[in-house]
């Protein structure tokens, strides 16, 4: 089976497991994830896939999405317990290496830290955590800005979309995942050396 016939088959699966809306964003979202790995260097085979699955399980319903981590070993911490939106990209994660059988680890981290980010991102990982909010159909205030950023450095788009994305969380009182503090750190680290 050649990968694109994989991608047409990935396409007609989330098909059924999403909304309209969600899947013209997963579209979207591949198709950045292709521009910004062939940009940057990433591998763009595995971005595409890692970039049309990331969203799988988003619609699924908690009890679910618990049920399958449960299943995969997944032990939820009491902070993550605290936080159900993040939860299906770890679900995301499990159903593509346990459903789907994709056995390639880089592409489970990439969906796994989509929504969170972390410390030590590869490549790929990064160019799906920038992919998600700077694809087509993002019209978010700033979204023009974050699409600019991603075309200049990964590191300046991670920047502002941590900062972002912490300031937020921050400004509506709800928890922030370790990890997306710990890559907000590593990257201010880096950059005050
Ligand atoms: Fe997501
Ligand atoms: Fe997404």
């Amino acid at each position: 089976m050649t990968e694109l016939s994989c991608y047409e088959e990935y396409k007609s699966l989330i098909k059924t497991k999403m909304g309209e809306k969600r899947y013209i964003h997963s579209v979207n979202m591949a198709k950045q994830a292709v521009h910004l790995a062939e940009k940057y260097g990433a591998d763009v085979e595995k971005a595409e896939t890692a970039g049309i699955l990331h969203d799988i399980t988003k619609e699924m319903p908690e009890d679910e999405q618990l049920q399958l981590m449960k299943k995969s070993g997944i032990i939820l911490t009491k902070l993550q317990m605290t936080a159900p939106k993040l939860w299906h990209s770890i679900s995301g994660a499990c159903y593509i290496r346990d459903v789907l059988n994709i056995k390639d680890e880089d592409i489970f981290n990439a969906v796994r830290y989509h929504t969170t980010g972390r410390s030590g991102m590869s490549l790929l990982e990064k160019v799906i955590f920038i992919a998600d909010f700077t694809g087509e159909e993002r019209d978010y205030n700033g979204a023009e800005e974050m699409k600019q950023a991603a075309e200049e450095s990964l590191e300046k788009a991670m920047e502002i979309g941590l900062a972002f994305s912490i300031s937020d969380l921050v400004s509506r009182r709800m928890t922030v995942a370790t990890e997306t503090l710990d890559a907000y750190n590593e990257l201010m680290m880096n950059k005050n050396i």
